[in-house]
């Protein structure tokens, strides 16, 4: 263990929308992980804030009528009360508008320029005719220069995920009005990040937490970095030192927000940040989403260096969620709202903890579904863990009114030990599933020992040794209560309460699982967790089919309303048949198959986004539909010229019925 105290901090959530099970994915983990490492005797703080500034924020204020300080208080205080709700504790949870994280940006910032790191350069930027302004980061959409895919200013947020930087992004259009943007040239400030490829080579290798993060940063620095243009023309921000029309981008003022926190924590604690933050061997632990890997392992990392503060630990990056299968998108419903959706239907928060922490790997993608989410509640929690524990409790109220006389055999403690040092293991390798796995194996042996030993059947002939079995039950149920507490804080404690005890359960140690229980009287039990019943999940179900139900409608009265196309509008779409000659996996992404198709006197490569759904055997001879003039992109580096048209998730082509010859034009 180091002397060195554990800070601890979550992707600070923007506040421009309500809190969904994406952003508990990472901070229901957090939470766990800084709980179990408390109970392992670590000093730890757990801090985290609202995202204050960027244009999220900007343009969903203008969209909704107010202001941005406005919406940022209003979503500041849902998150902090939706947090405190799901059973996150944090020691402090700030806002990055605040004026100390104003004042540490700024203080940042300019040592940054004392030391050289930045420096001014023109910059053709994307500007609205319309709106007469410059278009920062989400006010411009358009097509990604690396992979083509639609993206906003900032980000490929819908392909390869790569940060773009201003002026880079294709055909860009502004994303109030719909206008062409022009290019206009402007001065901007740039951080020189390109000098710190030999860095991020030297410490990313030992960057601790997940491999994902590590690796996805690695493999980014050796492609090369490039110099980061670090202000924004916007009022809304932390202003540029010296600039009154430049904030700084908003990834810049965020993470500095992370230093912030802990500075005001400390203060009101009596404590000192520079604890934390100072020094070659900070304990910094950041918990983020899998898209912000580059921000935090490669942005973040190299502004700390050049200002001279420690650099990061640990990222311990999720996977992303998925609602039955489907991306998760706000705009086309699939998505579950931590309030509305589960704790105001009267749910557990500690199910829906044990459900996140559970399912799958924390790297890996989670795919909610609320037909899984019941049968882990109920054959897990109910039927395992539940009901090991209401059976003891049960037995030794009614039998012996509580915890026997006598000593726990040193088998019960075997197990006990094993199942801690194991779960240890994994928490030190942010190997959660793996945890819980092992805690909830406990409980299965727990189970099958007293069904052994079937003390119900020994208490009348043999009452010692009916006493015996359910006092090494009744260890287990302790050891059960200390180490799930982390997990499912609420009803651990309740349990902690049946076991006899006073004050809080998250008090006692790990390793006071294996403390013998001493003699005492216990209270009546209660069972502990409650089935989740058919009708419920299925008015759940229903919920969300009705949400994805009118997110199509609005789609398309939307389409209907404002994007009537006349007869020559459509003709200027050249649609042919074409017939498939070729098929084959693009190199490196699981997603895209290269075809060749005949379109009639021409051979065209097009790139399609299918190899989900076909083998390329399946589709080699097959006639299909084919956009013949859109302008040539390049895919994952492969040119496409032209697009196959397919219909729905599972990418069902569209086939000519009779058959006719390539390149037949369609009318
Ligand atoms: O991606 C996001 O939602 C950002 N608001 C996360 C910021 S994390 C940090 F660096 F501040
Ligand atoms: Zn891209």
């Amino acid at each position: 263990m180091s002397d060195k105290p554990l800070l601890v901090t979550c992707g600070l959530p923007y506040t421009n929308g309500s809190c969904h099970i994406g952003h508990l994915r990472t901070y229901v983990p957090a939470d766990f992980y800084v709980r179990y490492m408390r109970r392992a005797g670590e000093e730890v703080v757990f801090v985290c804030g609202s995202d204050n500034h960027g244009t999220p924020v900007v343009i969903s204020a203008e969209q909704n009528g107010t202001t941005p300080r406005e919406l940022c208080e209003r979503y500041h205080h849902h998150f902090d009360e939706t947090f405190r709700r799901m059973h996150i504790s944090f020691d402090h949870f700030g806002m990055t508008d605040a004026e100390s994280n104003h004042r540490r940006t700024q203080s940042l910032v300019s040592r940054l320029i004392e030391r050289g790191y930045i420096y001014p350069m023109i910059v053709s930027q994307s500007y609205c005719p319309c709106c007469s302004r410059f278009l920062p980061d989400r006010y411009v959409e358009g097509i990604c220069p690396h992979c083509g895919a639609v993206a906003r200013g900032d980000e490929c947020d819908q392909g390869c995920g790569q940060h773009l930087e201003p002026g880079e992004i294709k055909d860009p259009v502004c994303k109030i009005c719909g206008t062409k943007a022009e290019s206009r040239d402007q001065e901007h400030y740039f951080f020189k990040l390109s000098e710190f490829g030999d860095f991020l080579l030297e410490y990313l290798p030992h960057l601790r937490g997940t491999s994902n993060a590590r690796n996805y940063a690695l493999g980014w620095v050796k492609e090369g970095l490039r110099d980061w243009c670090i202000t924004r023309t916007l009022d809304w921000g932390v202003r540029f030192p010296g600039h009154e029309d430049l904030v700084v981008y908003v990834w810049v003022d965020a993470p500095i927000g992370y230093i912030t926190f802990t500075e005001e924590y400390a203060a009101e604690t009596g404590d000192d940040w520079k604890r934390y933050w100072c020094g070659d061997d900070t304990r910094v632990t950041h918990f983020i989403g899998g898209d912000i890997v580059y921000h935090h392992c490669i942005f973040w990392p190299a502004l700390l260096k050049a200002a001279g503060y420690g650099v990061p630990h640990a990222v311990v990056a999720s996977g992303m969620v998925k609602i039955d299968e489907k991306t998760f998108s706000k705009s086309r419903g699939y998505v579950v709202w931590t309030n509305e959706d589960y704790l105001d239907q009267g749910l557990s928060p500690d199910y829906l903890r044990y459900y996140l922490l559970s399912y799958t790997s924390h790297t890996k993608e989670l795919n909610f579904s609320w037909k899984v989410f019941q049968e882990r509640a109920n054959n897990e929690l109910v039927g395992t863990l539940g009901n090991f524990m209401y059976r003891t409790l049960l037995f030794a109220y009614k039998e012996f009114g509580g915890v026997p006389e006598g000593s726990v055999s040193p088998e019960i403690f075997g197990e006990i030990r094993a199942c801690i040092d194991a779960v240890d293991r994994d928490m030190r390798a942010y190997e959660f599933k793996s945890a819980i796995d092992t805690m909830m194996a406990l409980a299965s042996f727990g189970n099958t020992y007293i069904q052994q030993h079937a003390p119900w059947k020994l208490v009348r002939d043999d009452p010692a040794a009916a006493a015996s079995v359910i006092r090494d039950c009744l260890q287990i149920v302790q050891a059960l209560v200390i180490l799930f507490e982390p997990v499912i804080p609420g009803i651990a404690q309740e349990a902690w309460e049946m076991l006899g005890n006073a004050g809080a359960a998250n008090v006692s140690g790990v390793s006071d699982a294996l403390t013998e229980i001493t003699a005492r009287t216990l209270p009546k039990p209660a069972p502990l967790f409650e089935k989740l019943d058919d009708d419920k999940i299925a008015e759940l179900e229903k919920r969300l089919e009705i949400r994805v139900e009118e997110a199509k409608m609005k789609e398309a009265g939307m389409k209907e309303a404002g994007m009537e196309i006349s007869i020559d509008d459509l003709s200027r779409v050249e649609l042919r048949t074409g017939r498939i000659l070729s098929a084959e996996p693009v190199q490196g992404s699981k997603k895209l198959l290269r075809f060749e198709v005949d379109i009639g006197g021409e051979v065209r490569q097009i790139v399609g986004g299918v190899a989900e759904f076909y083998t390329p055997d399946d589709l080699i001879g097959k006639d299909v539909v084919v956009v013949a003039n859109l302008r040539a992109a390049k895919i994952f580096g492969v040119e496409s010229r032209g697009m196959l048209l397919a219909a729905g998730d599972e990418a069902s082509l569209l086939v000519p019925l009779r058959p006719v010859t390539p390149g037949t034009r369609i009318r």
